[in-house]
């Protein structure tokens, strides 16, 4: 057995803060012991109590000005898309054909892929991210580069090819019948090997033809505990192409639900323009939204109805996407000060409890892993970030003036980003650690 400890101040979600008070929903201890066995949190306790039960010879690492939470989570976000992060001056569609279709012909190269796989992950950790659900690209490779190094990493990712029949470059499309058959093999192959998870991704409606959203209908249908991933409501744009190649469809959601793409494990990326008929669908179907704030300022899409979509009569689970390469950061923080700025627009503010909930155990329950991630407990799976208050002066300096939690973690999610992780764990290893001369290790189990 691997044992190990943790102390530090730190925080989870006992209950959600868009229903709760926030002093219900969020646990906080100023000084808390995590032990952890073979990857999962055995205790969490006050470290007044945790020391003096701690066997002797369990080594134990203390973050001072620190804060422990459980990892975040990426609930939408495009690998291949890392090397076009900042692309000027369209919106979706022009955006598409100018910059995204260009950068992922690149990865017909499996050594391209297996590069980018490589420094894609590392920057979620050096982010803090521990979990993601992840496009590819058309190329079945890109979907194994990417699952390699997370193994190696011993992350848990949820990624899936594009599936693409039309509209798109010739290089890009895959058909109805190549594109399920190629996911089938990635499902034999990678869904439940260690802790890799897959996902069917049909892009968007436009990009794929009825027959093909049918067959991955089929193939959800088929494997049950795989996910399905896809976009949706992002741009007037969109929208009004979607009613064109749909004519039969009530909207652009009733497209995918008419395929059997809703239900829980769907996650839709955006939902930027929706309906209450759209809201009540993902309620009653389980389905989930990725809120990616960053990314429909940076393309102009429009304001995300945070709060409408949360509704306590009617909830739909929400996870907050970083959408890299539209969003324009890899930092859940740097999403959660957007994401307010966005909610501000719409008339509310998102409280801190509100923002790390979405981060962290928010994340999970859209993901439908929060009986494993999200939160620090026991029997959960050891995937914490440690935060750095002292991380730059501005920082340091800004919280030596905060009165109460509230502000500090409402301080941290408007000043903070990749500066403010100084480790990372995964299933209880630390496989980034800022400050280490080699800050990415793989875990001793992968090496
Ligand atoms: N809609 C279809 N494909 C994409 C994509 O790659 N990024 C974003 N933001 N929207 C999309
Ligand atoms: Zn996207």
């Amino acid at each position: 057995m691997t044992q190990r400890a943790i102390r530090g101040p730190a925080l989870t979600f006992r209950g959600d803060p868009f229903r709760l008070p926030a002093g219900e929903a969020l646990h906080y201890w100023p000084d808390a012991l995590i032990r952890i066995e073979d990857g999962r949190i055995a205790s969490v306790e006050d470290a007044a109590e945790g020391l003096a039960r701690l066997p002797a010879g369990v080594p134990l690492t203390h973050h001072a000005d620190a804060l422990i939470c459980p990892g975040f989570i990426d609930a939408h976000v495009h690998f291949p898309q890392m090397q076009m992060i900042g692309a000027f001056g369209a919106e979706l569609l022009e955006w598409l054909d100018r910059y995204t279709f260009v950068a992922e012909q690149d990865f017909a190269d499996e050594d391209h892929a297996r590069d980018v796989a490589g420094r894609f992950l590392r920057e979620l950790l050096r982010a803090g991210t521990t979990t993601a659900a992840v496009y590819c690209t058309v190329h079945p490779h890109s979907v194994d580069a990417l699952f390699e190094e997370s193994e190696r990493f011993n992350t848990r990712m949820i990624a899936g090819k594009v599936l693409m029949d039309r509209n798109a470059p010739e290089g890009l499309l895959d058909t109805a019948g190549t594109g399920y058959a190629q996911s089938k093999a990635l499902i034999e192959r990678w869904h439940g090997r260690g802790r890799q998870l897959y996902c069917i991704t049909p892009r968007f409606a436009p990009s794929s033809t009825e027959a093909q959203l049918e067959a991955a209908g089929r193939l959800w249908r088929e494997h049950p505990g795989t996910y399905v991933q896809t976009h949706l409501c992002e741009n007037p744009g969109e929208i009004a192409w979607v009613r064109e190649l749909f004519p039969d469809r009530s909207s652009y959601l009733d497209v995918y639900d008419h395929a059997g793409l809703t239900g829980p494990r769907a996650i839709f990326g955006h939902a930027v323009h929706m309906s209450e008929d759209d809201f009540a669908c993902c309620h009653h179907t389980g389905s989930a939204l990725a809120h990616c704030p960053t990314s429909n300022l940076f393309l102009g899409s429009g304001l995300f109805r945070l709060f409408d979509a949360r509704r306590a009569d009617r909830p739909v689970r929400v996870g907050l996407g970083t959408d890299i390469g539209a969003g324009t950061s890899f930092s859940q923080l740097q999403s959660l000060n957007e994401a307010y700025k966005v909610a501000k627009l719409g008339g509310n503010a998102l409280t801190p409890e509100q923002g790390f909930y979405l981060a962290t155990r928010g994340g999970a329950e859209a993901l439908r892993l929060d009986d494993r991630l999200g939160q620090i407990a026991p029997g959960f799976e050891a995937d914490l970030v440690v935060l750095d208050l002292k991380a730059t002066p501005l920082l340091e300096f800004r919280l030596a003036h905060a009165r109460d939690l509230a502000e500090t973690l409402f301080v941290l999610m408007t000043l903070g980003d990749d500066r403010a992780i100084r480790t990372t764990y995964i299933a209880g290893e630390p496989v980034y650690e800022r400050d280490r001369a080699e800050p990415f290790v793989y875990p001793a189990a992968a090496r």
